[in-house]
């Protein structure tokens, strides 16, 4: 099983440090997407965690599913209403069967990056698809790797500096590791988190998606639907489970 890096002290402040992910002009186009390609079917959410999305899209009358590696994430979820009605399985995503079959399965939020190598990717890639029905879509949401930022021979990069906060961003450009070290000032004491990440390319994505029998069918800069480009920091895609080979 990975590492849980989202344990108790994690889980007790996600929802407060995540405050603006949880917004409603942030959520709503997600959920809108996603219920749009459930329609009369079930989703799966990789990563539930606290049920930023899960919640408003099981309360739009979707069937919901969830899989995550934390206990405390999830007991989160559960307190809060309409909770205790969304089915969780403890475990890794890359690998954790649940039963039954989903018309679309999603991982936002920059998730897949918690699978740290590309075999485990690559085993979430055929992990949905195996939960997958005919032609169900597989969403993700990930940034796109900024390494057009780091100057040549350069390993670290600052993403956030401020009088009791730094953040940093330290590459590995042969393994694609991406580690985020957070120093951070708490009652008077400085506090270090580092939490490991693989950042994965859009056309990398693609060929996982084609090792595991899907095909591109979408790719947006956002929920809204806005184009992606050569200039978008991030994308949602949607890949679609092969039936006809
Ligand atoms: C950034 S949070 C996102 C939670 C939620 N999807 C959201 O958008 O707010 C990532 C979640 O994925 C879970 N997670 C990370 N790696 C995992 C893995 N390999 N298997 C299952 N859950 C994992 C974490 O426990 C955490 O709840």
């Amino acid at each position: 099983m990975p590492d849980d890096h989202f344990g108790e002290p994690v889980a007790a402040g996600y929802d407060e440090s995540e405050a603006d992910m949880f917004a409603p002009p942030v959520v709503e186009p997600a959920v809108d997407f996603l219920a749009d390609l459930a329609g009369d079917g079930a989703a799966l959410e990789l990563g539930i965690g606290t049920g930023r999305i899960a919640l408003p899209l099981a309360q739009r009358g979707v069937r919901v599913h969830g899989i995550d590696l934390s206990e405390a994430m999830v007991a989160r979820l559960r307190a809060k209403p309409g909770g205790a009605d969304v089915g969780v399985t403890i475990g890794d995503f890359a690998t954790t069967k649940v039963d039954g079959t989903f018309s679309v399965a999603y991982l936002v939020f920059n998730t897949i990056m918690n699978l740290t190598t590309m075999d485990e990717q690559i085993a979430c890639f055929q992990n949905v698809a195996a939960h997958l029905e005919p032609r169900g879509c597989f969403v993700i949401e990930v940034r796109v790797p900024a390494l057009q930022r780091l100057p040549p021979g350069e390993t670290v990069r600052a993403f956030s500096i401020s009088p009791d906060y730094l953040g940093f961003d330290e590459y590995d450009v042969v393994s694609q590791g991406q580690i985020s070290h957070h120093y951070e000032v708490v009652d008077g004491r400085l506090e270090l988190h580092s939490v490991p990440f693989r950042y994965v390319w859009p056309s990398e994505l693609d060929l996982m998606a084609r090792l595991s029998g899907m095909r591109l069918v979408e790719r947006w800069s956002s929920w809204n639907r806005e184009s992606f480009t050569s200039e978008s920091n991030g994308h949602v895609s949607v890949w679609e489970k092969v039936t006809d080979r």
